[in-house]
């Protein structure tokens, strides 16, 4: 029995949920798609499954090129299931996954899930502060969709509406040089958490600050983990809570993230 989850995550919220699978299935790995290159499966899997964000209701850019790029040699037969985590609307997250997998590699993805959790995009709104009731919620829920995975259970995954598609490939083409509006300011220690959590390495200190190097996912790992609060997008986040998955700390999301 060999299993593997992909996953994507800026805040830990889908590395909490691929950590969680595994520990649950037993004997696996978990690999991060925001790994630079062709990745290609070497050993026949039991279950392959993705785990990522939803990004304005679709895929973000990085999952999309990750599996453009998968070979998944031998593994046509296999389990597949993916589970989208978002904090208020999922979209097309689920079917945009489905759709590529069958287009690109001719696999049918057999479970499709979403899995409300807390929403983290401080750049356009405030955070909830019901972190712990969240958490809780989306941990309890988290327990049958795992149970479906062991069971092979396989679900009808469905498209909705058009306008869903074209406002993630709107937010696709802009995220890169969305990190042109971040801005670092005096509080900033130079510890260098920033450049360790960002999951596609676009952060290089210089001079002891964070500069950015377009090519951003905008998936506010670097915001919401900086311990001074120093990272801003424009003038939007100054008074605005941070939030991080209370199971993943900055270490955890680095290493898993290398
Ligand atoms: C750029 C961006 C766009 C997002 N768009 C959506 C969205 O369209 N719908 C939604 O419900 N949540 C959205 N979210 C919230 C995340 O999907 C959610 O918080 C997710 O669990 C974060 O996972 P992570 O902690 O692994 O990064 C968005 C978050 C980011 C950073
Ligand atoms: S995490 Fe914050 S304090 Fe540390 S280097 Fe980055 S911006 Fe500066
Ligand atoms: S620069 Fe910040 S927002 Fe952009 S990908 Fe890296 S960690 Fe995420």
């Amino acid at each position: 029995m060999e299993n593997i989850v992909f996953y994507f995550s800026g805040t830990g919220n889908c590395l909490k949920v691929a950590k969680t699978i595994i520990k649950e299935l037993g004997n696996g790995e978990i690999v991060s798609m925001a790994k630079p290159g062709k990745y290609t499966l070497i050993k026949q899997y039991d279950t392959i499954g993705f785990v990522y964000p939803t990004y304005f209701w679709g895929l973000p850019k990085k999952v999309i090129e990750f599996i453009e790029d998968l070979d998944l040699n031998n593994n046509k037969n296999t389990y597949y299931y993916s589970i989208t985590t978002y904090g208020g609307s999922a979209g097309n997250a689920v079917y945009q996954l489905y759709e590529l997998l069958l287009n690109r590699h001719g696999v049918k993805v057999n479970l499709g899930k979403k899995l409300q959790m807390f929403s983290n995009y401080v750049v356009i709104y405030d955070m909830s502060e019901r972190v712990d009731e969240i958490t809780k919620k989306s941990n309890e829920e988290l327990v049958p969709i795992i149970d479906s995975i062991k069971m092979r259970k396989k679900n009808s995954i469905n498209k909705l509406t058009k306008i869903f598609n074209f406002i993630n490939k709107n937010f696709i083409k802009k995220a890169a040089d969305m990190d042109k509006d971040f801005t670092v300011n005096d509080n900033c220690t130079g510890c260098g958490i920033c450049t360790e959590v960002c999951p596609v390495k676009n952060i290089e200190m210089i001079n002891n600050k964070p500069q950015y190097n377009h090519h951003c996912e905008q998936c506010v790992a670097c915001i919401q983990y900086c311990p001074q609060k120093a990272i801003n997008y424009k003038n939007a986040t100054q008074n605005r809570r941070r939030y991080t998955n209370p199971e993943i700390n900055y270490k955890e999301l680095s290493e898993y993230n290398k």
